[in-house]
C-alpha cells in the first residue's frame, strides 16, 4: 500500500485555522504569546474535553475491570528518585556555537553527530545532560527539603496509589487504572505546534497483570489501542506501529511499541504502549518500605504485578484528529470547501440550526428548535448571512448536521437537515431530528480522501 502524501504547509493552515476559528490560541497572546505554550478557546476545549471523554469511555465504562482516579500533579520527591526519573529522565543536548540554538542531540543526523556540526554547518558544543523535569518549591522557604517536581508523567500518581486501589475497590489482576492529566516536561526543543510542548495532557492506562502473562496483554493492548484510533475515524494509512530499538527503550521498559501517525511533518509518536515489568512497583516498595504485593486469594500466590502500560497524548491527539480531519474540497467553479471530517462525537458542536429568513417567525421556530435540541446535543443558533455561507462556517469547524428552518415548517412542522460530510439534505419532521442525528452518528464512517 502506497503511503499518503502529506502536505507540509497543512501545520500553518491548522495552526491559522484554530486561531481564526477559537480553537487554539497562542499562551497569553496579548503579551505576544509564550514559546510552547497555548490556549484552548471555545471550540478547542470542547474538542479536547470530548477526546478525553472518548478515551475515558473506551477505556473504563467498556471494560469491567478498569477504574479511573485523578491523582495530584505534585507528589512526594521521593517518587521521582524511585521512578528513576531524577537519575534517567535527561536528553542529551547540544548548542550551536554561533547562533546558541540547542538541539536534542538524538534528533541530528547520524553525521551532524560525528562531525559536531550544526544543521546550519556551524560547530556544536559538546553535548550536555539536561534533565527534563521542572522543579519547585512548596512553601515559603526554598530549601532542598521543600522541592517538588511537576510530574513529568501521569503513571507514578498511579503506581503510589496502587494499594489504595487494590484495598478499596473489588479489583483482581488483571485489572487496570486509567488517568487523565497534565504532565510537564521542560523539553529542549518544542514545536510544531501543540505537538510537542513543555505542559501537556496525558490520557494513561496501566494495565497490572500476573508476571507470566506480560506478552499476552501487551499484544492485547496493542490491537485494542490501534481499534480505538479506528473507531474515532482515524484514517488507518495514517497509523502505524514503530517497535523501540535497544536504543531508544525508556529507563523502565522492557518492550515499547509507538503508535505513529502521519503528522504533516512527517511519521511521528502518538501514543506509547510499554511493558514496565515490575520495575516501579517494585522501585516503590523499596523506596517506601511498603509491601505492594498483590495477593491472589483463589491461587494463594502472592505477587508483584507486571505493568503493561499505554500511554497516549491528549494535546497530541488532539492536533492528530485536526489533521487527520482537515480537508479542501472542490465545490465547483472554482469554489473550495473547508471542511472538519471530525468524528460526531468529537465535533465541538453537534448541531446547526438556521432560519432560511429572519422575518415571518421563522426565526422564533428556528430558536424553539435549537433550545429543544440543547437538552441533547450541543447546538448553535445561526441567523446571519447566506444559507450557504452558515453551512460553510459549520464545515470549517466540522459540525456534522444543520437543520434549516422555512416558510414550509409552518404549515407542516418539517426542516432540512443537512449532513456535513456528503452535503446531502433531507427533509423530516422536527420530531425526528434527534433520532437522525443519533443514527449518523452510530453509523459514522469517515470519508474524503
Ligand atoms: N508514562 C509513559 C510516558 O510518559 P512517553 O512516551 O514519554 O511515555 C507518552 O509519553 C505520550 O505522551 C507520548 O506518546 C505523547 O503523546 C505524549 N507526550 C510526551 N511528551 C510530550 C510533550 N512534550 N508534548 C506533548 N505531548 C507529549
Amino acid at each position: 500500500m502506497s503511503e499518503p502524501t502529506i502536505d507540509p504547509k497543512l501545520m500553518e493552515t491548522i495552526v491559522s485555522l484554530c486561531k481564526r476559528r477559537g480553537f487554539i490560541f497562542p499562551s497569553s497572546d496579548i503579551y505576544g504569546g509564550l514559546a510552547s505554550a497555548w490556549d484552548y478557546g471555545p471550540l478547542g476545549s470542547e474538542l479536547k474535553n470530548r477526546i478525553q471523554k472518548f478515551w475515558w469511555r473506551e477505556m473504563t465504562q467498556l471494560h469491567d475491570n478498569i477504574v479511573g482516579i485523578d491523582a495530584a500533579i505534585m507528589m512526594h520527591p521521593k517518587v521521582w528518585e524511585a521512578s528513576g526519573h531524577i537519575e534517567n529522565f535527561d536528553d542529551l543536548m547540544a548548542e550551536d556555537t554561533v547562533t546558541n540554538e540547542r538541539f536534542r542531540f538524538d534528533h541530528l543526523t547520524p553525521e551532524q553527530q560525528s562531525t559536531m556540526t550544526s544543521p546550519a554547518g556551524n560547530p556544536l558544543s559538546a553535548p550536555r545532560r539536561f534533565n527534563l523535569m521542572f522543579k519547585t518549591h512548596v512553601g515559603a522557604v526554598e530549601d532542598s527539603a521543600s522541592v517538588v517536581f511537576l510530574r513529568p508523567e501521569t503513571a507514578q500518581g498511579i503506581y503510589v496509589n496502587f494499594k489504595n486501589v487494590v484495598q478499596t475497590s473489588r479489583v483482581k489482576v488483571p485489572f487496570g487504572i486509567a488517568q487523565v492529566g497534565k504532565a510537564f516536561r521542560n523539553e529542549i526543543v518544542t514545536k510544531n505546534f501543540i505537538f510537542r510542548t513543555v505542559e501537556f495532557e496525558q490520557m494513561e492506562m496501566q494495565y497490572f497483570v500476573h508476571p507470566s502473562e506480560d506478552e499476552k496483554w501487551f499484544d492485547y493492548w496493542m490491537a485494542q489501542r490501534m481499534e480505538y484510533y479506528a473507531k474515532l475515524g482515524i484514517r488507518p494509512d495514517c497509523l502505524r506501529f514503530h517497535e523501540h530499538g535497544p536504543d531508544e527503550l525508556a529507563h523502565y521498559a522492557k518492550k515499547a511499541f509507538d503508535i505513529e501517525y502521519l503528522f504533516p511533518f512527517g511519521w511521528n509518536e502518538l501514543e506509547g504502549i510499554h511493558n514496565r515489568t515490575d520495575f516501579d512497583l517494585s522501585r516503590h516498595a523499596e523506596f517506601s518500605g511498603k509491601d505492594l504485593t498483590y495477593l491472589d486469594d483463589v491461587k494463594g500466590e502472592r505477587f508483584l504485578p507486571y505493568i503493561v502500560e499505554t500511554s497516549a497524548g491528549l494535546t497530541r491527539t488532539v492536533l492528530m484528529v485536526l489533521a487527520d480531519a482537515y480537508e479542501e474540497e472542490e465545490a465547483g467553479e472554482g469554489d473550495v470547501r473547508t471542511v472538519l471530517r471530525f468524528h460526531p462525537d468529537l465535533a465541538p458542536i453537534t448541531v446547526g440550526v438556521f432560519p432560511l429568513v429572519k422575518k415571518d417567525g421563522i426565526a422564533e421556530v428556528a430558536r424553539k428548535i435549537e433550545r429543544e435540541l440543547r437538552e441533547d446535543f450541543s447546538s448553535f443558533y445561526d441567523q446571519g448571512g447566506a444559507i450557504g455561507r452558515r453551512y460553510r462556517r459549520q464545515d470549517e469547524i466540522g459540525t456534522p448536521y444543520c437543520v434549516t428552518v422555512d416558510y414550509q415548517t409552518k404549515d407542516d412542522n418539517t426542516v432540512t437537515l443537512r449532513f456535513r460530510d456528503s452535503m446531502e439534505q433531507i427533509r423530516i419532521p422536527v420530531s425526528q431530528i434527534g433520532e437522525r442525528i443519533r443514527q449518523g452518528t452510530r453509523e459514522y464512517t469517515r470519508v474524503g480522501t
